[in-house]
């Protein structure tokens, strides 16, 4: 890494700790073996190395590159950077930090295609998903500008650490970073471990659009290791994580004495999230809209559709004409443009999805499944039979759907079992009775619920993301509120 500088054909420094290079246009030419990329803490170079990880294609399994962990100098030094840094950037006007929101958001759009090939090795993503990906994240990095500078003049918190996982490697990454940065913060990010390349590529967009290097830092690294320290530092006065609900447990616990003092987290969390068609439902928009969110982005999405309560009646009909559709998908690599569904993220994600598949299949319980490819880590989309959410204990991550059915009558016990489990992240609803939508509308305890439509892909500014009870604190991401939780509460202004 610190080797004699040495350019790409594509004038890329190879060199450069943020280097991310790497050739999309000519296909035949890109060798992953042959080619590093390289993720690296923004402050090693006077710091230490900690944690070694190799990106694997999943796909694949092809190494795509490389990401060196912070170690403990270099994690003291980001913090102190980032600490120093803060009330320079607090001070700058609410108008100039939009305005570099916005460069960023130019940029990534220049830069999508490299993206796109990143989504695809690094996270296995398809291009209908690698777009909307990056769409969604100049979407917030748009509409927070707009936000901010919309809102009262308000203090920051002083320095956040912005955790983020790897389904939405780019979107979630840049949104927690946008969010924090435009309200005046200084920015430690810690992508997840296995998707590290796409966000040194987002964070160094950053820097070049004219953030400075102290104010948004990448400390790439472990939870263990690196989260650990990047929430339970007395220096940190905010964390943004979204993740699994256990992670968000330790890290409230490790931020107990922080969060007494005044510290803010903000945290999105998972679901177990239910659909219900009833016997007045058109089979071919519900069969649709349940392909696409049980399926789409292999089911790993937070706002997936997990259990599908169909009425008795029409359970036939629609789960035959499923079975059909999801034959028509094409699972495989995402280098292939033409692929619907990728792998899971690794091959620890595939061992669990696969033991739990196994489960029902030893009680004969599987409707219906694909066939996977054998190389990388992909678990065939699968439809499995239950008798109702209770019996699921935990949030699936994958492309497996359950399924059970319904009487008529029953309709209100189903509402009341899906409140029960706890969580309440997505709610779809597919019926032609109007008074039926207002009333389990009413009745769900849901944070997003969409009716005759899919129930994934919330879009910035219009469909606020974020659940209720276990599935995240709020405010929700890509809404109006999101922004508050980055300043000091307004009351701390007003006089007594
Ligand atoms: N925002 C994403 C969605 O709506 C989260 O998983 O699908």
């Amino acid at each position: 890494l610190f080797a004699p500088r040495r350019a790409n054909s594509r004038g890329h420094d190879l060199t450069d700790p943020l280097a991310v290079n790497y050739l999309l246009t000519d296909r035949d030419r890109f060798r992953p073996s042959e080619k590093r990329w390289h993720a690296v803490p923004a402050s090693l170079v006077a710091g230490s190395q900690g944690e070694q990880f190799s990106i694997i294609s999943p796909a694949t399994g092809e190494p795509v590159g490389d990401a060196i962990g912070a170690g403990p100098e270099t994690l003291e030094l980001a913090i102190a950077t980032a600490r120093d840094a803060a009330p320079g950037w607090a001070a700058r006007p609410v108008a100039e930090r939009a305005l570099l929101l916005r460069q960023v958001a130019g940029l990534y759009e220049d830069n999508a295609a490299e993206f796109f090939a990143l989504c695809a090795r690094e996270a296995g993503k398809t291009l209908n998903d690698a777009v909307s990906e990056v769409r969604e994240a100049v979407d917030f990095l748009r509409y927070y500008a707009a936000e901010a500078e919309a809102s009262e003049p308000r203090q920051p918190l002083g320095v956040f650490t912005c955790i983020s996982p790897w389904n939405f490697p780019l979107a979630i990454f840049t949104g927690q970073i946008a969010a924090a940065l435009v309200a005046g913060n200084t920015v430690l990010a810690k992508p997840a471990e296995t998707t590290p390349l796409i966000a040194a590529l987002a964070v160094r967009l950053m820097v070049q659009a004219g953030i400075p290097e102290d104010v948004v830092q990448l400390v790439p690294g472990s939870g263990p290791v690196v989260g650990s320290v990047l929430t339970s530092d007395p220096r940190i006065d905010g964390v943004c994580f979204t993740g699994s609900l256990a992670t968000a447990k330790a890290i409230d616990v490790k931020m107990a004495d922080n969060l007494a003092a005044g510290a803010a987290l903000i945290a999105e969390t998972g679901g177990l999230n239910a659909m219900i068609v009833d016997s007045t439902a058109l089979p071919e928009q519900a069969v649709r809209d349940i392909l696409a969110s049980a399926f789409q982005s292999a089911g790993q999405r937070c706002s997936a559709l997990r259990i599908l309560y169909v009425q008795e009646d029409a359970a036939e009909r629609t789960l035959e004409m499923l079975y059909g559709a999801m034959d028509e998908l094409k699972l495989g690599d995402p280098w292939d443009l033409s692929v619907d569904i990728g792998p899971v993220i690794d091959s620890k994600a595939k061992a669990k999805m696969d033991a739990y598949i196994a489960e029902f299949a030893a009680r004969d319980a599987v409707l219906h499944q694909l066939k996977a490819p054998e190389q990388g880590t992909f678990v065939p989309p699968t439809v499995l039979k239950v008798s109702g959410i209770a019996e699921m204990k935990e949030e699936i991550f994958g492309p497996v759907l359950h399924v059970a059915t319904f009487k008529a009558e029953d309709i209100g016990a189903v509402v009341n079992a899906i409140n029960a489990s706890g969580y309440g992240l997505t709610f779809g609803l597919h019926t032609r009775i109007d008074g039926r939508v207002e009333e389990l509308s009413d009745r769900i305890r849901a944070g997003n619920i969409y009716v005759n439509r899919n129930q994934i892909g919330a879009v910035v500014g219009s469909q606020p993301f974020g659940g209720e009870s276990l599935s995240g604190t709020g405010p929700k991401a890509g809404g109006p509120n999101y922004l508050k939780r980055f300043w000091r509460p307004a009351e701390a202004f007003e006089p007594s």
